[in-house]
């Protein structure tokens, strides 16, 4: 895909892969538009628009996609990078007065990092097959789709995102429009590092072939190459050191 003349949404773009994706993005595409919840914290190219939306609220995307669309004529290519890194055991042993995993917390994960990439890109789709135009559907995943202990709802929401990438790869790929994942390894960013700690991340390092964490650049990078690409569709492609959980 030439991306010269294309506008491209990226959701979690105001910090980490999602902010390096926005840069890269933005040197090539027409316009690229962020949805976050933070505000902007530091300048971006002028060809970049800021919108304050949770993924996880319906109205609030769809108000946000139409506001997109309008202003830009079109979306071509969503990257739906917006997750929350939750960590908590099933049972947590340690605990004597609540050893359960907390429902409001798992509800809270399954809301952001598995239905906001379902209600992003149902709004983004209607609009690209009303406009009959072709489209990509970047859905960053995780290594904790195989199931990383102490992480069940986001190892849970991430296989579910896999999911959805092959099932829209299928059944999307008759209106031109393709689904790729991308799922990181661990990588050098604020929401990582708060949500396993130091110990745990130095562990990761060890475990991974490559002996040391994704930076945001590398993931960035292979976002652009799934977009760039025309013939790679409902697959996710692993970009995590050869680190196997
Ligand atoms: P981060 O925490 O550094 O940045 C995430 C961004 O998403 C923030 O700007 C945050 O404000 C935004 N966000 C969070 N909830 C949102 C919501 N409900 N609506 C809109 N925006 C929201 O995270 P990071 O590390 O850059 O992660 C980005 C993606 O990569 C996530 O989907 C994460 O699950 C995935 N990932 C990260 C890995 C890592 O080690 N950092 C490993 C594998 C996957």
């Amino acid at each position: 895909m030439d991306l010269s003349d294309r506008v491209a949404l990226v959701t979690g773009g105001a910090h980490g892969i999602g902010r390096c994706v926005v840069d890269r993005l933005a040197e090539r595409c027409r316009a690229v538009a962020v949805f976050d919840l933070a505000p902007r914290e530091e300048p971006t190219a002028s060809n970049v628009t800021w919108h304050a939306v949770d993924v996880g609220e319906p109205e609030a995307v769809e108000r946000g996609v139409r506001e997109v669309a309008e202003r830009h004529g079109g979306i071509d290519v969503c990257v739906n990078n917006a997750g929350i890194m939750h960590s908590e055991p099933l049972v947590n042993v340690l605990d004597r007065d609540d050893r359960r995993h907390r429902l409001d917390t798992w509800r809270r994960v399954i809301d952001v990092d598995l239905t906001g990439v379902f209600l992003v890109t149902v709004n983004v789709v209607d609009e690209m097959v009303s406009r009959r135009s072709v489209g990509v559907i970047v859905n960053i995943s995780s290594v904790a789709a195989q199931g990383n202990p102490g992480q069940s709802a986001y190892s849970a929401a991430k296989a579910g995102v896999d999911a959805l990438t092959a099932t829209w790869g299928k059944e999307l790929g008759v209106h031109g429009i393709r689904a790729v994942g991308i799922a990181p390894g661990f990588t050098e960013t604020e929401g990582g590092a708060a949500a396993l700690g130091e110990r745990a991340l130095a562990e990761r390092v060890r475990q991974t072939p490559l002996r040391r964490l994704g930076a945001v650049d590398d993931i960035a990078a292979a976002v652009l190459a799934v977009i760039e690409n025309d013939f790679i569709t409902a697959t996710t492609v692993q970009v995590d050191g050869g680190l196997v959980l």
